[in-house]
């Protein structure tokens, strides 16, 4: 493994210690320190991996760590479009020190990710830019799709594949290019390494709408919180799309009533969940991006490290 999780932490907590204004150093390490898995820094380094077992890992930690502090902002951001009360466990930002102190955390662990990004050596600086700044507008679209798709009712499966592309799996595609553009794959390899990270980030992101619902305490986020947004999650369209026409109807009813108590809204939408026994169907349809991105990843030149990554990357739910 060229990159751990402790190692990309003690480069992360190096960085945000020399912050020079407290509050904003308290929040961006809150923000990025906190928790969280490291999937995305740990990506780059697999996706180097996957290329080559030569490779330089002084250049990897600024690439890993410009994704990981991308991620934070986003989350961050995230919260407050979300009105999420918490992420890691613990109150969001915009909870604990209101919103402009959260935009401004978030803005500074965004200026902090280019600054990893310009460390980087001069003949890969501007394709790993190119992608990052694709990338980056990407997610910004698929939140506004997300946003978006709230209050619209007749969104369907296609276009929610769409949005989370935009706002989840793109990210996850361009972690593992990047480290294949550290570890200077060919142009065919990187696009493998950039399908291969979509289609688990398609995967991951279902599995996520999933967690909202029916995880356990340390997932570390509001239970419920996608139903209470009426986010057009995967769970939600799925029911939508297999359900008869009287179940529809009363399921569309609890899903848009915004008098009802939050738990009581809750508990009538994972009644119906339960009943068309959405686990089933999510887990057919996660496995089937995994298995996806499972045959590409054979195709790479060390496919094991990648291959062996992929359950440690899913929780088994
Ligand atoms: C949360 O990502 C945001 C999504 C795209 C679902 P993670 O589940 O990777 O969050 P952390 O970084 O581990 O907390
Ligand atoms: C997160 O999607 C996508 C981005 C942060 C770009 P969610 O809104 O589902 O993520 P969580 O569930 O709050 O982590
Ligand atoms: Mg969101
Ligand atoms: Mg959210
Ligand atoms: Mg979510």
């Amino acid at each position: 493994m060229l990159l751990t999780k402790e190692s990309i932490n003690s480069y992360l907590h190096e960085n945000l210690q020399q912050i020079a204004w407290n509050t904003l150093q308290q929040t961006c390490q809150n923000a990025v320190l906190s928790g969280g898995k490291r999937m995305r820094a740990l990506l780059v380094g697999i996706g180097a991996s996957s290329i080559t077992a030569s490779i330089d890992t002084k250049n990897l930690f600024p690439a890993a760590a410009a994704i990981e502090l991308f991620h934070a902002f986003s989350l961050v951001h995230d919260d407050i479009m979300d009105n999420a009360t918490l992420r890691r466990g613990k109150p969001t930002i915009h909870t604990t020190h209101g919103v402009p102190t959260a935009i401004l955390t978030g803005d500074f662990l965004l200026i902090e990710a280019y600054q990893q990004l310009s460390l980087l050596p001069i003949h890969v600086v501007g394709s790993v830019l190119q992608l990052f700044n694709t990338t980056a507008k990407e997610i910004c679209i698929g939140q506004q799709m997300d946003m978006e798709f709230e209050k619209k009712q007749q969104i369907n499966l296609d276009e929610y594949l769409q949005m989370i592309t935009l706002k989840t799996a793109v990210l996850v595609g361009a972690a593992l290019q990047i480290g294949g553009i550290l570890a200077g794959a060919s142009v065919p390899q990187q696009e493998a390494l950039y399908t291969i990270g979509k289609n688990i980030g398609l995967a991951f992101q279902i599995q996520d709408d999933y967690l909202d619902v029916y995880g356990n305490e340390d997932f570390g986020k509001q239970k419920g919180g996608d139903i209470l947004a009426q986010k057009k999650s995967f769970l939600y369209l799925k029911t939508r799309q297999i359900s008869n026409e009287i179940m529809q109807k009363s399921f569309q009813n609890i899903y848009q009533d915004t008098t009802l108590a939050n738990a009581d809204k809750i508990n009538q939408t994972i009644a119906i969940y339960d009943e068309i026994n959405i686990k089933s169907h999510t887990i057919e349809s996660i496995d089937w991006y995994k298995n996806k991105a499972l045959k590409i990843i054979a195709t790479l030149p060390n496919p094991s490290i990648l291959k062996n990554s992929m359950d440690s990357l899913f929780i088994s739910i």
